[in-house]
């Protein structure tokens, strides 16, 4: 397949596969992935794909992702397919799905929400209301935010 040519196969960490072409970047935001933490990754963007047309692809070496981490990315990547590599094998496979709270990661689209004020110690909190299509809402103004809101 083509995109073996382009990055390897890993022998242990976790592959973000069948991310929405050209969201490899945000994904690595999400997660909180500058580069500077030493582990090696890998990004594979705009691959064929039979299901998305396009995907990116994300490998990143030595560390197993949990669904509690990964899930959050479900916000830029909700296709996503998270694998857990050990010995160059999938010993695991499972996709994301939104979590029931994000806590600090994204603003809240009211700018009058406390969260938004400035010299203000509050951390941005959403709850997760409706699942499909996700739906969230601000802990503290009650302002219902999409998925696409959030980014
Ligand atoms: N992969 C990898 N290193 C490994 C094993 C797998 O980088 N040692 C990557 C593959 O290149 C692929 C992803 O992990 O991008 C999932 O691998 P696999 O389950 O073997 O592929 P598919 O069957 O095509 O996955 P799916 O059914 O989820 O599309
Ligand atoms: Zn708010």
């Amino acid at each position: 397949m083509s995109r073996e040519l382009i990055v390897s196969k890993i022998e242990n960490g976790t592959v973000i596969d069948h991310i929405p072409a050209g969201r490899a970047l945000a994904v690595l935001r999400v997660l909180g992935i500058t580069g500077k933490e030493g582990v090696r990754v890998a990004l594979v963007m705009n691959v064929e794909s039979g299901k998305l047309g396009r995907k990116d692809i994300v490998k990143i070496e030595g560390r197993e992702l949990t669904p509690e981490e990964v899930n959050i990315i479900s916000a830029v990547a909700p296709t996503a397919t998270i694998n857990i590599i050990r010995n160059f094998e999938v010993v695991k496979k499972f996709k994301v799905s939104p979590p029931e709270v994000i806590k600090g990661r994204f603003r809240c689209k009211n700018p009058t929400c406390i969260t938004n004020a400035p010299r203000e110690p509050v951390e941005p909190t959403f709850y997760l209301v409706r699942r499909e299509p996700p739906l969230f809402i601000c802990a503290y103004c009650g302002r219902y935010h999409e998925l696409s809101d959030l980014l």
